[in-house]
């Protein structure tokens, strides 16, 4: 399958798309706080969703059971929504929400302090991780490879003294969650698919305090740190246009 490039059109409804996510990330994100569940955030999103006239991109994807992944501390991503998970003062969580609607999808994610007391690591971690998707999404430009995203990113975090997961990249994304090309958040300048106008890339730094090495637990989902130390993960999706790159999960 090759990389599908979309209209001008299509465009815009995938920009609409993601509108609808980032309102539901928003929801969900004004209720973390000390004592809520992980599955209250699941909640609140699948209401949101419904509000909206959205489906889930995740629920059923490959059996996965809930609309978002909430992804507490040492975990990287796809932690699974619980009943008897609770976040707590100190803790940061990342929260990944993907939707359709109208055929095209729209994906993204953010990690943020459940309060104020998070450690000054974590509070660096979140920054750095964030600034790393900016800069990877600087790259989506026309006749940029793929690589020099992954580079961009990969420097930054490098620079500030974190490391970038190995085992889990960003996508192209449309009419499937997942698309071509793979976006991985490491790798070399001028490696990789070229990029052309109308791509849409889901670009997702996940960084670690530690080591990059990833675990998947029993629970089939999520994804750890092998030494136990913390991850965060941001999230976008970027249109490739003549006028550079355009954010669709505004
Ligand atoms: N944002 C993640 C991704 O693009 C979320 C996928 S979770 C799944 O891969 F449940 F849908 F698999
Ligand atoms: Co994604």
């Amino acid at each position: 399958m090759a990389i599908v490039c979309k209209s001008a059109a299509e465009i815009e409804k995938m920009r609409h798309s993601g509108r609808i996510v980032r309102e539901v990330l928003d929801h969900v994100q004004a209720r973390v706080a000390p004592g809520v569940t992980t599955m209250e955030l699941e909640r609140a999103a699948e209401q949101k969703m419904k509000e909206l006239g959205a489906k889930s991109a995740f629920k059923g994807y490959y059996d996965y059971p809930c609309v978002l992944c909430t992804s507490i501390n040492e975990e990287i991503v796809h932690g699974i929504p619980s009943e008897k998970r609770a976040l707590k003062a100190g803790d940061i969580v990342s929260i990944d929400c993907g939707v359709v609607v109208d055929g095209y999808y729209g994906d993204a994610a953010v990690t943020v302090p459940v309060d104020g007391s998070i450690t000054e690591e974590r509070r660096k971690l979140l920054e750095v991780t964030e600034a790393s998707l900016y800069k990877g999404i600087e790259q989506a430009r026309i006749g940029n490879a793929v690589g020099d995203v992954g580079a961009a990113v990969q420097e930054f975090v490098e620079a500030n003294g974190f490391s970038v997961v190995r085992e889990f990249v960003g996508h192209g994304i449309g009419t499937r969650l997942h698309e071509e090309p793979q976006v991985p958040n490491f790798g070399l300048k001028g490696h990789g698919a070229r990029l052309r106008e109308g791509m849409v890339l889901a670009i997702e730094p996940m960084v670690n305090t530690g080591d990059p090495g990833a675990r998947v637990l029993d629970d089939k989902w999520t994804a750890v740190t092998a030494d136990g130390s913390s991850s965060a993960h941001f999230e976008h999706c970027v249109a490739v246009t003549k006028d550079g790159p355009m954010i669709l999960t505004q």
